[in-house]
């Protein structure tokens, strides 16, 4: 059985993290998607948030399973029988950062290989800070973020 992790901090899931989970779930057997919870930058949503975000939004993939995780992701990935991780990359800006990070999780898990998938053009653009900030101020959220989870992201963030 082929078990992928695609890990981030999903702070919140955006449309662009959805696009990565519809493509890589249809190319493996199983995909665990990990949210980070001991994240390096405060987070506007909790780990339990951005979970059930998860949840909510792929409830119709039936071979995804949402986890979360602190640690090293290359032993998270051991611990869970995976031989793949994906990244998503944005653009050619994206690819210095995900170079080192995917040598380094070799490096500490041989087992692993970091496949990149490449997001969609309608997606090139966004980022979760452009979407609090959006959502800070009141503006469409419209393909940016799933719509099963705007009004909880307004609620959060609308100052
Ligand atoms: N579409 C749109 N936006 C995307 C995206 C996509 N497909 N993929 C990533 N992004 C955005 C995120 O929304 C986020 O935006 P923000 O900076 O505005 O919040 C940004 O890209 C970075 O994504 P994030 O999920 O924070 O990932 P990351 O590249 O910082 O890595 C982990 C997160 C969990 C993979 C990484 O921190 C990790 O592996 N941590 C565990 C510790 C470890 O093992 N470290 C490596 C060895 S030292």
């Amino acid at each position: 059985m082929k078990i992928a992790v695609y890990p981030g901090s999903f702070d919140p899931c955006t449309n662009g993290h959805v696009d990565i989970i519809a493509r890589s779930c249809r190319i493996v057997d199983k995909l665990i998607v990990a949210v980070l919870s001991n994240y390096k930058k405060t987070p506007a949503f909790t780990a339990q948030e951005r979970v059930e975000f998860l949840k909510r939004v792929t409830h119709n993939y039936k071979n995804v399973e949402i986890m979360t995780f602190s640690g090293l992701l290359a032993d998270f990935a051991r611990e869970q029988g995976a031989s793949v991780i994906i990244k998503g990359l944005r653009a050619v800006s994206d690819f210095e950062y995900e170079f080192q990070m995917a040598l380094t999780n070799r490096k500490l898990n041989p087992d692993v290989e970091t496949i990149f998938m490449t997001t969609s053009t309608d997606n090139m653009y966004l980022s979760s800070s452009v979407v609090k900030e959006i959502a800070a101020y009141g503006g469409s959220l419209e393909q940016m973020v799933p719509e099963e989870i705007q009004a909880n992201i307004y609620d959060k963030l609308r100052r």
